[in-house]
């Protein structure tokens, strides 16, 4: 009988032992006692490995598999498609002791394959639903083609439109650069990290780029504790609560010393103030930086400060894998720092359901079926539809009317790699629906007569055959913008103009006598005096993405009716820089006395087919005790003829504080649809957050006094209710 027990126990011992599954391969068990549990079989290397983000390049596929196999990478970055991704995940698989996957980072920021407008101009949709289902429809692409981390949000904050980075913001305001930031957290995550349509988000810039001297990127900052309180910091804040799973540093300073290195900013900021929990990662190569900007001697000081600080990934630099394993050993840093650190990186890892299914972001005939998808486009056009801006349509010259020649000239007219912006991804040109496509598909193609060029087509000839055409036609739109060149990272330019033949081209039409419509392509707000003065009607349509021809030919035609605001100023001359709508009080105003006072376009502004009227705004109560809610209601009516969504903007005025109020401030806004007549009243609750500011100990209170609630159509044409806190 012994033998037989002893012969089935050594079965049993040597079948579960075969099998044997270490706690952290076992996926009924939390996330956290798996990470747990691999921390503690790992070795000094595969822990710093954990920390090494590469970037993979076609031409160096040998060299970083060869790193993959010699278990010295944790994540890529730049390394994409089903196909490719795969390659690179069975290096690891076949090589990692522990079965420890890769996760694949990328810069999907407004699409991945089908691409929407450029986040500047999806703000101004003022539509966070929408947001959301954009960056929803991005996280699905990427995935397909598997990514499994994207480097967005950004959520930086500048005045200052030299900088062409400011295409990838939502616009200058902290409040709605708040609410979008959570709608793409929320789009990104969607609601369970292990659905494999998702990606993990990281928000960036952490924080201040945008306060970059003279608009110059890579430009140090100088900004003081209360900017960052006030601007910088809310959209990040909002992203956490959101539950963004990373976030990276920025390039840039702050106090003086580079935030790579910042344990201010790094942890005493993001991890005490913030809460932060999850990854937090270096920009491109911030150690190697911070020791060619002299702010560290050696890469090893970089590296040792940037852990101590509390950056856990080091992008693209190596000195992580160069030197941590060293520190450590000297005890220069505690291996309860890097263990942290490391936990971070894998807990996002068994999140992703990467070692469960290593290989379920690499399914080829998903991405083919997923990336520009009927889907994908859809929601490409609805963003576009709802960016474009309607800055100018004197004697209603929009919509069309539905007879006559239509003249489409310019260079945007078959334009299509500018549609697609800066930060495309793996948008294809080719794939783009240009204006004369989107002309072409909703008009009778008769009435259709197209003098379209190169950028730098816009010669004398060029302008004498455009002419020509103009005056043989009943309507003549012109598409004129800024190259895409021009925008998105190194990139800064001392005009914000288009180039002086467009200018040119415009004003030629505009002396045949025709009503002129402008349709503007650009990714930063421009100084447009001579554009506007010589046109009849002006639509500022960004760089729309995919779809975005056929977006423009809807507005244009009527089949749309604009509703989209500006979330950035546009100044009348780059001499205003910096401006926006909510800058801080004065005594004195002086303004540029060579040019006329204030902005070309407030924050705000937008124009519709139809128009608004507001009336009634009225309170609850005329004073309330502070910490109490309070209700305000404004009704808005549709007196055109066209149905159209109005963005109702809330503003709030504190007249005396102690500290310099800034003029007046967003504090809420609601969209609403009205059909011709319809009148709805629109309530806003105000609760007593919105009444907050900090003190000038910093401390974040309510100041008894008066404050103006402010409603309307832009933050420059409001009706206005005083308010007594007490
Ligand atoms: C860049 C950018 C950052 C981007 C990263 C990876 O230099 O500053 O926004 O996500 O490198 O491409």
């Amino acid at each position: 009988m012994k033998a037989i027990t002893l012969i089935f126990i050594m079965s049993i011992t040597a079948i579960y032992s075969f099998g044997q599954k270490h706690p952290y391969q076992n996926q009924s068990l939390p996330v956290e006692q798996r990470v747990n549990d691999l921390l503690k079989r790992m070795t000094l290397p595969e822990k710093v490995a954990e920390l090494n983000l590469v970037p993979y390049y076609e031409q160096n596929d040998a060299k970083v598999k060869k790193d993959i196999r010699e278990g010295k990478i944790g994540a890529l970055l730049k390394a994409n498609g089903a196909a490719r991704n795969r390659s690179l995940q069975e290096e690891a698989m076949k090589h990692s002791r522990l079965g420890i996957p890769l996760m694949f980072h990328e810069d999907v920021i407004h699409g991945y394959r089908t691409i929407t407008p450029i986040p500047l101009a999806e703000s101004c949709s003022w539509n966070p639903e929408l947001v959301a289902q954009s960056s929803a429809m991005a996280a699905k692409e990427a995935t397909a083609a598997g990514i499994q981390l994207t480097y967005a949000p950004m959520v930086d904050i500048s005045n200052d439109p030299r900088w062409g980075r400011i295409m990838e913001t939502s616009g200058e305001d902290a409040f709605l650069g708040s609410v979008l930031a959570r709608a793409r957290v929320e789009g990104f995550q969607g609601k369970n990290a292990n659905d494999p349509n998702t990606v993990a988000a990281c928000v960036k810039h952490f924080a201040g780029y945008g306060a970059l001297l003279g608009g110059c990127d890579y430009q140090n900052t100088d900004f003081s504790l209360r900017d960052l309180q006030e601007r910088y910091l809310p959209p990040f804040q909002a992203a956490i609560d959101a539950g963004v799973k990373s976030v990276m540093c920025s390039y840039t300073s702050y106090d003086g010393e580079p935030v790579t290195m910042n344990y201010f900013m790094n942890t005493e900021i993001l991890r005490k103030q913030m809460g932060f929990k999850g990854l937090f990662m270096t920009d491109w190569t911030t150690f190697n930086h911070a020791v060619s900007e002299g702010a560290a001697a050696n890469g090893k000081e970089a590296a040792e400060r940037g852990m101590l600080s509390g950056i856990e990934m080091d992008m693209s630099s190596w000195q992580y894998h160069n030197h941590l394993s060293q520190l450590v050993k000297e005890k220069k840093i505690p291996m309860k720092q890097l263990d942290n650190a490391v936990a971070h990186a894998l807990k996002l890892k068994f999140e992703a359901g990467l070692f469960d299914h290593p290989y379920q972001y690499f399914d080829t005939v998903r991405e083919q079926r997923t990336l520009l998808s009927e889907e994908s486009k859809k929601i490409a056009y609805e963003m576009a539809a709802a960016s474009m801006v309607l800055l100018k349509n004197k004697d209603n010259a929009l919509p069309l009317k539905s007879t006559g020649k239509i003249a489409l000239i310019g260079p945007f007219v078959t334009n299509k790699a500018d549609f697609l912006g800066s930060w495309s991804m793996k948008g294809v040109a080719e794939e783009v629906v240009s204006v004369l496509e989107g002309f072409s598909s909703n008009q009778d193609i008769s009435r259709i007569f197209a003098l379209g060029c190169e950028q730098n087509g816009v010669s004398n000839e060029f302008i004498a055959s455009a002419t020509t055409l103009a005056q043989k036609s009943d309507i003549v739109i012109v598409c004129v913008g800024e190259s895409c060149s021009l925008i998105g990272e190194a990139v800064t330019t001392a005009r914000i103009s288009i180039p002086q033949e467009q200018i040119k081209l415009v004003k030629a039409l505009k002396k045949t006598g025709k009503q002129v419509i402008t349709v503007l392509f650009n990714g930063r707000p421009l100084v447009l005096d001579e554009i506007l003065q010589n046109s009849d009607a002006l639509l500022e349509a960004w760089y729309p993405g995919t779809m975005g021809g056929q977006a423009v030919a809807d507005i244009l035609t009527g089949k749309i009716n604009p509703s989209a605001k500006l979330t950035q100023t546009f100044p009348r001359h780059s001499g205003q820089i910096p401006i926006s709508y909510n800058q801080r009080r004065t005594f004195g105003y002086i303004h540029h006395a060579d040019i006329p006072q204030g902005a070309e376009f407030p924050f705000g502004y937008g124009l519709s087919y139809t128009n608004y009227i507001y009336s009634g705004l009225e309170a609850e109560r005329d004073s309330i005790r502070i910490g109490t809610p309070v209700k305000i209601k404004i009704r808005v009516k549709n007196n055109g003829k066209y149905a159209g969504r109005e963005v109702v903007q809330l503003y709030i005025r504190d007249e005396v504080a102690s500290i310099v109020p800034r003029e007046k401030e967003l504090k809420g806004f609601q969209s609403v649809i009205l059909h011709p007549g319809e009148e709805k009243t629109v309530t806003f609750n105000l609760t007593p957050e919105l009444f907050t500011l900090y003190n000038n100990k910093m401390q974040k209170v309510t100041e008894p006094g008066a404050f103006q609630i402010m409603v309307g159509p832009n933050s420059a044409d409001l009706q206005r209710k005083k308010m007594i806190l007490y």
